[in-house]
């Protein structure tokens, strides 16, 4: 694990610029409310104007907010979930290796259910397969979350279909884009990859420990690099203009507790239900699947109880997938 999280004064800091948008707070007057020396004050706005936050002002002017700044700070993300458990503790970083391997080691000190960790830059970001996740500062969503369900690892593929159906959710209300999921969990808009999610867990043999979401959105990049332009895009992109990630990530928090409320209550099979009927995979997609020793063609035939998907192979030959990676033949 690298990097520490956001200092609380920092937190704290971004908190008082907000509540007074727009008006000029002198340097003495948030030195003594936030319990810092006027030069350190100096030194977190001098780190937030480097995040891009637009503050006009110096030391001996004072500090004026010339914008909302869309950082994903405990102070501003906390007050819009009510009361809800996922996120009641958020631990923010400027600069991490992974929040899915802080997530991890926290999961493995006993960190509580509904813990969430939130970097504006990764450093090692890790996605599927042993894939780096492309991790641009202060532009995508990179976020981990701590459930601890009472459920057998059996239970772990409906979990992860579950959070690809509140991404999806969240995307959908908060840009008015229309999402897919591609199975496992890629939430695609356009045919191209917005999100990606990676699920991680410690369990025994008939008791799952803790699981970490992990999972990044790609929000405000305004270029997708070269060799991912053909099968990744942004919401930005897709929108044709900047996205509160503030806003996405409140969605993403919400949606999660909703869906994991309705996959305790419910049970499994109705998030299958909602995820089959939200995913153009679900069902008469021709796809490839691209496995450890080769790909093959098929059309997709349906979730399974588990959350496996079914596959029509061209000579007739039905497999089911536990795992692994399918993409679309157009
Ligand atoms: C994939 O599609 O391959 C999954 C990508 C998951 C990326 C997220 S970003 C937040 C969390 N931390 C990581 O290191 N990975 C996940």
């Amino acid at each position: 694990m690298t990097a520490t999280t956001t200092d609380r004064k920092m937190d704290k800091l971004i908190h008082l610029m907000v509540k007074n948008a727009m008006v000029v707070v002198p340097g003495p007057k948030i030195a003594a409310e936030i319990g810092v020396s006027r030069s350190t004050v100096w030194q977190y706005i001098e780190k937030l104007r480097a995040l891009g936050v637009e503050i006009k002002g110096h030391p001996s002017s004072g500090y004026q907010l010339q914008k909302l700044p869309d950082i994903l700070a405990p102070s501003l993300i906390k007050p819009e979930l009510d009361d809800i458990q996922i996120g009641r503790r958020i631990l923010h970083y400027f600069k991490t290796d992974s929040t899915n391997s802080v997530a991890m080691a926290l999961a493995a000190r006993g960190e509580e259910h509904g813990t969430v960790v939130v970097a504006e830059e990764q450093t090692a970001g890790r996605g599927r397969f042993g894939r780096v996740w492309y991790s641009e500062k202060s532009s995508g969503i990179y976020v981990s979350v701590i459930l601890r369900p009472a459920l057998a690892p059996s239970a772990a593929p409906v979990l992860t279909l579950m959070a690809g159906l509140a991404v999806h959710r969240a995307i959908e209300t908060s840009t008015g884009l229309a999402a897919d999921i591609r199975w496992p969990n890629d939430v695609l808009v356009s045919g191209r990859k917005v999100c990606g999610i990676l699920t991680e867990m410690s369990a025994e043999l008939d008791r799952l420990h803790a699981v970490v979401l992990g999972i990044g959105i790609n929000v405000n990049h305004r270029e997708i690099p070269d060799e991912l332009k053909p099968i990744a895009t942004s919401l930005r992109i897709e929108t044709g203009k900047t996205v509160s990630r503030v806003q996405v990530l409140v969605a993403l928090l919400k949606e999660i507790q909703e869906h994991y409320d309705l996959l305790l209550h419910a049970g499994g099979a109705t998030i299958i239900e909602r995820w089959s009927a939200a995913s153009t995979f679900a069902e008469g997609k021709p796809i490839r699947v691209l496995t450890n020793s080769g790909e093959y063609r098929a059309v997709t035939a349906g979730l399974d109880p588990s959350g496996a998907l079914r596959v029509r192979r061209s000579d007739g030959r039905e497999e089911t997938l536990v795992a692994g990676e399918i993409i679309e033949v157009k």
